[in-house]
């Protein structure tokens, strides 16, 4: 697509948003780590025949982003964690990516986002992830197009951090999130978090009520100053929008690039508690409330997973799909 042509597409998007403040706010993570996994043309057909209009990719897959080729999904896509340190301190390996695994693809398919790296943060890779986004996004202005970048961070990078208006990034952590929001802000890019209500659910049964994470309106809500949360979801993003601004930044949104429930392997892992899970979570998304901290603010969400994945370690790691490998749905859900 050509710049004048993105704008145009923005401004018509824009303009369907205003009207639908729900719609288009969901997708998928589509991964790729099983060995009994359908053909990548199948898969866009069945996210054709049920509405999801947006997938999330971790890495570059030839196959995948040529099936995706003018089928009017969205594309989220990552770069995977070990090309960070290449992409850092060398632009031409970045070019060379971008040249790769988005020029061929650009001009027929949606990129809303080019997540540069996954959950690195804190650690090692940290110190890679600006220089890295900075160096991707100036081969894809390069290369003539328009696609923001980001980086997908876990609910990790914050401290403690209750209630939502006490969110703050952890001190390892805040130096470089402050780093990548001014890069994010300067481009008018969002931050990408993996927000799972049920890992503090597992982690801490006595406190977290199963309705609250399951964002079930039997939960009892909890209140925050004057603000009252009835969901464990807009909970986890009120507190990152929290710890954004207490750094200094006010213009960065949140998508939430992963969240889900999964159906085995351990205690409040149930086909039902998934089901309601999904269901609530597109429901409330649909419903274009906002959090209460950003009424009006709709957050789109990319459900984990659309397969159940066979090569991933045993247990509950392999239990996140909403679909088997062979296409028939784990659960029901309307998107
Ligand atoms: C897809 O969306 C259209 C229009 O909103 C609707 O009529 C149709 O029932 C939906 N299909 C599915 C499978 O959800
Ligand atoms: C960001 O948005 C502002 C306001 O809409 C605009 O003036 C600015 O040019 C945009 N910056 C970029 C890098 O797109
Ligand atoms: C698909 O796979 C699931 C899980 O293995 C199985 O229960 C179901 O019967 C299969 N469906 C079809 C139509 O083969």
């Amino acid at each position: 697509m050509t710049m004048e042509k993105i704008y145009a597409f923005i401004f018509v998007l824009n303009c369907f948003l205003n009207i639908y403040p729900g719609a288009r706010a969901i997708g998928i993570n589509y991964g790729l780590n099983g060995d009994d996994l359908p053909a990548p043309s199948d898969v866009i057909s069945l996210l054709q025949s049920r509405n999801i209009s947006k997938v999330r990719l971790f890495a570059p897959n030839t196959a995948v982003l040529t099936a995706l080729k003018d089928s009017g999904i969205d594309v989220i896509l990552g770069t995977e964690n070990q090309n960070l340190r290449s992409f850092a301190s060398d632009p031409s390996a970045a070019t060379s990516w971008v040249n790769t695994n988005v020029v061929p693809y650009a001009s027929s398919l949606n990129f809303e986002y080019i997540a540069v790296g996954n959950e690195v943060i804190p650690g090692d890779l940290a110190q890679y992830v600006p220089s890295a986004m900075q160096n991707i996004d100036a081969a894809i202005l390069n290369a003539g197009f328009a696609i923001p970048v980001s980086h997908a961070v876990s609910m990790s990078v914050m401290g403690p951090s209750f209630p939502p208006s006490n969110g703050v990034f952890s001190t390892e952590a805040t130096a470089i999130m402050t780093e990548i929001l001014k890069f994010l802000s300067s481009k008018n890019s969002s931050l990408l978090v993996n927000a799972y209500t049920w890992f503090p659910r597992q982690s801490d049964p006595n406190n977290v009520q199963l309705e609250y994470a399951l964002i079930d309106d039997a939960a009892k809500p909890v209140t925050d100053n004057s603000l009252t949360y009835q969901n464990l979801f807009d909970a986890m993003v009120d507190t990152v929008y929290a710890g954004i601004e207490k750094v200094g930044v006010s213009n960065v949104d949140i998508v939430v690039a992963e969240t889900g429930w999964p159906t085995a392997g351990t205690t409040d892992a149930t086909i039902e508690n998934a089901q309601k899970f999904n269901s609530n979570l597109i429901k409330l998304l649909a419903s274009g409330k906002g959090t209460p901290r950003k009424p009006g603010k709709v957050v789109e969400a990319y459900i984990f997973a659309l397969f159940n994945e066979n090569l991933k370690p045993e247990g509950v790691e392999r239990n996140w799909g909403l679909f088997y490998p062979n296409m028939t749905e784990v659960y029901h859900v309307d998107f």
